[in-house]
């Protein structure tokens, strides 16, 4: 199991079995599936403050308050993949996530201030995935959301691999009437996991 890919997957919605956290809960069932050690993480189970800009993270690359991010951050950099799910809120993704992605400030600040070797070099970068939904169906729905997430990866060294986006899906659990949804969101997983293995990554 030493060797063994581990992927961590982070819910970022309140709503559980929501659109997102059934979409997810596919796309790891995909990863385990190809043998992958799967972690799913529920941001709404976690006490995470949002980033209060004392830059104290810029001098040695550690976050200072002391909350159940400090959970997050081994488990961010343990992962070889990284699959993150919100919704569409206003634009964005949730609160929950914002708040999360925000307290990376001390992992880009250990990458871009500090020059920090241990977050992994150009030949050894993470493998990020993005899954998001939308109740309306605005063509720039998910541009703000995929701009904030391809910086959240980048701040610890973590390639924006690809995303799964669906517009028009709002009710809980609605995801389901769309029959290609969780066959791609399981597909998604399981090649994240076949392809890093098979470009040498793990
Ligand atoms: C606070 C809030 C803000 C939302 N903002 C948007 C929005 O800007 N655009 C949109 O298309 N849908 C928006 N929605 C709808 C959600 O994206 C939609 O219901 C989605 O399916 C929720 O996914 P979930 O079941 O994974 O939580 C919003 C919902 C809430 C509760």
């Amino acid at each position: 199991m030493d060797n063994a890919v581990k992927v961590l997957g982070i819910f970022g919605s309140p709503r559980r079995e929501g659109n997102t956290d059934v979409l997810l809960t596919e796309a790891l069932k995909g990863a385990g599936g190809e043998g992958a050690h799967v972690e799913g993480i529920h941001l709404c189970d976690f006490k995470i403050t949002p980033c209060t800009e004392c830059l104290s993270c810029f001098k040695d690359g550690v976050c200072v308050i002391p909350d159940d991010m400090q959970g997050i951050y081994p488990r961010l950099l343990e992962a070889n993949i990284v699959i993150f799910a919100s919704p569409i809120f206003f634009y964005g993704i949730t609160g929950w996530a914002k708040a999360m992605v925000d307290r990376c400030q001390a992992l880009w600040s250990r990458r871009y201030v500090l020059h920090d070797p241990g977050l992994g070099g150009e030949g050894n970068k993470r493998k990020g995935f993005f899954i998001s939904v939308g109740g309306t169906k605005g063509q720039r729905m998910f541009e703000g959301a995929v701009l904030t997430v391809k910086y959240f990866f980048d701040a610890f060294n973590t390639e924006y691999a690809g995303d799964l986006l669906f517009r028009g899906v709002d009710a809980c659990g609605d995801i389901r009437k769309n029959p290609e949804a969780l066959p791609q969101a399981f597909a998604a997983g399981k090649r994240l996991v076949s392809d890093l293995r098979s470009t040498g990554g793990v």
